[in-house]
């Protein structure tokens, strides 16, 4: 049927009986207008948040007549899987800026959750098995510079290919991943993507915080200025890439509204996939970023403008959290933390094996091998921490939640990730009054978890 309905976009002269939407006359809305910040400024972000009485904002009109990019009678209709064009052609716009990708086509999704789930429903069986960051949001070993490409070539290379098929996705969140707020250096990125030719992976490269990267804390001024890291995407010669972009963290995330950008032929198999499920991307999303991109908006420019003045805004609480955390959290001595080169979060390491209850126990044999086997009593222990810090009045992330239990054969029996879940994950994007409170709850919470 989405088949038929394209036909009609593409021959606008025919006579259609063909529709289930209403007439566009009886849609309750005659125009939507967003009123947003103005990007005339170099920092628009630092003045928009200022909310002065001189704060500029631009009306963007989205109505019935053709002056706007989107009109709001074919938004509001219903669509296809690949959304409209209009909007299609704005985030094509962005992902050609800043990623120039050979053959590549962009398809609009519900944001980066939508995208993932759409992805690993496409590309998986059951069964089937995909390689992601062992702590992650959604498993091989991360250290603080992200996932380590000799882990990967290891795993690819020891597959036990006897029982399951050898994993052809890889699931990577390259910028700020989430938890752990590491980053992938350009050296590593190159020596995944050439692993991935090697053993045919497909990346699914999830990158919601592309645009939160940042430098040194002396350095808020390049944060305007500083190219970003080159993607995954941005490499793909081979059409191996999915990128998963989202408007969540640099608009709103209840804008549900992200882009994948694939080569041509994972586009026609998600727009199928699209066209019967969720149908259409969300209409006042589409119908605000046709508009904030088009001729009367941000365009460009101003997008870039904003992004990277967010940057910037970003960059400032980061170096605010960390500040607070080293005269509270830092001062106890049992935990740490390093500054994160993109994203919201600063992953803290409890000191566990600095309490007086911390345990490793030798279970005897494991396995197929003679060796011994260690436990830690570390997953006992950070769950008091969190039941201490709540009743506190503090809510942090434990790494537990983000844990991706390996295979067994993949679970090093001395080096379980259960073990090595002695984390804590906070956001520095919250309020700013939050992160005083909170980091001072977190060190006397601290300090009569170790006095205990
Ligand atoms: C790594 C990662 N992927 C995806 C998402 C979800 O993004 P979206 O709001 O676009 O669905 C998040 C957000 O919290 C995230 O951290």
């Amino acid at each position: 049927m989405k088949e038929i309905f394209r036909l009609i976009q593409r021959k606008p002269n025919l006579i259609s009986l063909a529709n289930g939407d209403p007439h566009f006359s009886l849609y309750p809305i005659r125009k939507v207008v967003f009123d947003v910040a103005s990007v005339a400024e170099i920092d628009p972000v630092a003045s928009w948040k200022a909310a002065t009485p001189t704060t500029q904002s631009q009306e963007l009109i989205s109505s019935g007549d053709s002056s706007c990019v989107l009109p709001i009678k074919t938004v509001l209709g219903y669509g296809h899987g690949s959304g409209c064009t209009e909007a299609q052609q704005a985030v094509t716009t962005l992902t050609n800026f800043y990623h120039s990708p050979p053959n590549h086509v962009v398809t609009l999704t519900l944001g980066n959750s939508d995208g993932i789930s759409k992805c690993f429903r496409l590309l998986g069986d059951p069964g089937d098995h995909f390689l992601a960051d062992e702590f992650s949001f959604t498993s091989f070993k991360i250290d603080g510079g992200g996932l380590v490409p000799e882990e990967l070539e290891k795993i690819l290379t020891e597959w036990k290919s006897g029982r399951r098929r050898k994993p052809h996705v890889l699931y990577t969140v390259p910028c700020g991943q989430n938890p752990t707020g590491s980053n992938l250096s350009i050296e590593r990125r190159k020596r995944i993507y050439n692993i991935a030719q090697r053993f045919d992976l497909i990346i699914v490269e999830d990158d919601p915080y592309y645009f939160l990267q940042y430098g040194s804390a002396q350095s808020q001024e390049t944060c305007h200025t500083a190219p970003f890291m080159a993607s995954f995407l941005s490499m793909d010669t081979d059409g191996r890439v999915m990128r998963l972009d989202s408007f969540s963290k640099i608009i709103a995330p209840g804008m549900r509204l992200g882009w994948l950008t694939t080569n041509p032929t994972f586009h026609a198999h998600l727009i199928s996939y699209i066209d019967s499920s969720t149908q259409f991307p969300h209409a006042f999303g589409q119908m605000f970023i046709a508009e904030i991109l088009g001729v009367h908006g941000w365009q460009l420019e101003g997008f870039d403008r904003w992004v990277r003045s967010m940057r910037a805004e970003y960059q400032r609480r980061r170096d605010l959290f960390m500040n607070i955390f080293t005269r509270t959290v830092g001062n106890t001595g049992w935990a740490s933390a390093s500054p994160p080169d993109a994203g919201m979060f600063v992953w803290i390491r409890v000191n566990v094996e600095l309490h007086s209850r911390y345990r490793r126990v030798c279970t005897g044999k494991i396995m197929d091998g003679p060796q011994s086997c260690t436990r830690t009593n570390v997953p006992q222990l950070m769950q008091e921490l969190f039941e201490r810090c709540m009743d506190n009045g503090l809510i942090i992330m434990p790494a537990s939640i983000f844990a991706l239990k390996a295979l067994p054969e993949y679970d090093g029996a001395n080096d379980r990730i259960e073990d090595r879940s002695n984390f804590l994950r906070a956001t520095f994007a919250g309020a700013e009054e939050s992160m005083e409170a909170g980091l001072t709850i977190l060190a006397d919470v601290l300090d009569g978890f170790f006095a205990a």
